[in-house]
């Protein structure tokens, strides 16, 4: 059987490694000999849990929708990471790289954000724990997102709108690598997703992988069996992903089913479904599936969704679509739009776009009666009530 897992490198297959700059080697370095064994530290794990308990609000309930499950003949479950506090699941990676960052003596924090959700999540911890912080965030996406600009601004964080290439979450991380390159010594880049120069893709998927945890513990206790048939999540950089499925990764019985932003269709010109149009390349310190021309310049990506409208991917998740481990679909705006109406109207959940690129494939599987499906809401909507409103 193949294994998934991550190698000693840091490599997952042929996709991932470190490419950075010879100024961040120091840090890079650091981090990749530190992360686990703070990780694995009696004290770590202590505060972690006490936190994610506490402070975040975990575990997640495992909601069993009769709705959707009625109208697709199966056994639907949403593992509700809009729950937490902070909206969304990207509080659980903030928390647990703060504890790391304080472990190593860092001083200062910095982040990128697209929809702002990985901000809030890190200017909310750097608030907790009193520590300055500094957020990169596209122009377009400051724009669309205002109200969790505003959010990270009352944390007490500097957002920095960035305004290069189509201002949106590659521009933001661009800037952000600037200036850790600039300030390698006190400064922890708190990245958001599974992206980035190991070890981050590995310590971002290990302190999301308490999602599949959870769905372990949850679906024993309602189902009497840990496992569901599908496993369904949408895919930005792929922290919500990668959370979901870690604990199934090598469990050959469930399937995996990741969806990217199709933006305007995947053929239109105007897309961020990186997995179905991309070549491998370096992009932000990993090799990596990447929208690209044919001399290497990465194209602009676009989709509605400012979390999903990222050019690369992680390299798990590159690796999982090349070797057919993940089934991996391109959702439109529209159906993204659509599924979001859908589960308001019909749940009274308003889950955030990038998650309803999850709902909408529902639409596109052929499931038997009996199958068992988690689909991870990844967020909630109030951060794109503008957008809702609009349409
Ligand atoms: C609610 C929500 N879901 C998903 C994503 C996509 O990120 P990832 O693929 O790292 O989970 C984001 C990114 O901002 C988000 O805010």
């Amino acid at each position: 059987m193949q294994n998934y897992a991550i190698d000693e490198k840091g490599y997952y297959g042929e996709f991932g490694g470190a490419y950075i700059p010879e100024i961040l080697h120091k840090c890079v370095t650091d981090l990749k000999e530190s992360y686990l064994r703070i990780m694995e530290s009696e004290h770590f794990r202590q505060d972690y849990a006490q936190l994610l308990r506490d402070y975040v609000g975990r575990p997640s309930p495992l909601y069993h929708s009769k709705q959707l499950s009625g109208r697709y003949g199966c056994k639907i479950y949403l593992k509700r990471e809009d729950l937490n506090h902070t909206g969304a699941h990207k509080i659980n990676n903030t928390i647990g790289q703060i504890l790391i960052a304080r472990e190593m003596g860092k001083t200062r924090i910095i982040a990128e954000t697209g929809a702002g959700q990985h901000g809030v999540a890190t200017a909310t911890v750097c608030a907790l724990m009193q520590m300055p912080c500094t957020v990169y965030m596209g122009k377009t996406d400051v724009g669309r997102q205002q109200v969790n600009v505003k959010k990270m601004e009352m944390l007490g964080a500097t957002v920095v709108p960035v305004t290069s290439g189509n201002m949106t979450l590659k521009d933001a991380t661009n800037e952000a690598i600037r200036d850790w390159c600039t300030h390698p010594g006190d400064t922890h880049y708190i990245i958001g997703s599974t992206i980035g120069p190991h070890p981050y893709p590995d310590m971002v998927a290990r302190l999301q992988s308490v999602i599949s945890r959870e769905i372990k513990e949850q679906l024993a206790r309602e189902e009497g069996r840990d496992y569901p048939d599908y496993l369904f999540a949408c895919v930005g950089g792929g922290s919500n992903a990668a959370g979901t499925i870690y604990h199934y990764l090598n469990d050959e019985r469930v399937r995996i089913v990741l969806t990217e932003a199709g933006g305007r269709g995947v053929n239109s010109g105007e897309s961020a479904a990186t997995i179905h149009l991309g070549s491998t390349g370096i992009l932000h310190g990993c090799r990596t599936l990447l929208m690209q021309t044919e001399d290497g310049q990465i194209t602009e990506p676009y989709s509605i969704s400012a979390g999903l409208d990222y050019p690369g991917v992680g390299p798990i998740h590159a690796h999982l679509a090349s070797t057919g481990r993940a089934q991996v679909l391109a959702i439109n705006d529209d159906e993204a739009l659509q599924a979001a109406f859908d589960l308001t109207r019909n749940e009274g959940i308003i889950p955030a776009l990038e998650s309803a690129h999850a709902l909408a494939a529902l639409e596109k599987v052929t499931f038997s009666s009996g199958d068992i499906v988690v689909l991870t809401l990844s967020g909630r909507g109030e951060k794109d009530l503008e957008t809702y409103f609009k349409y």
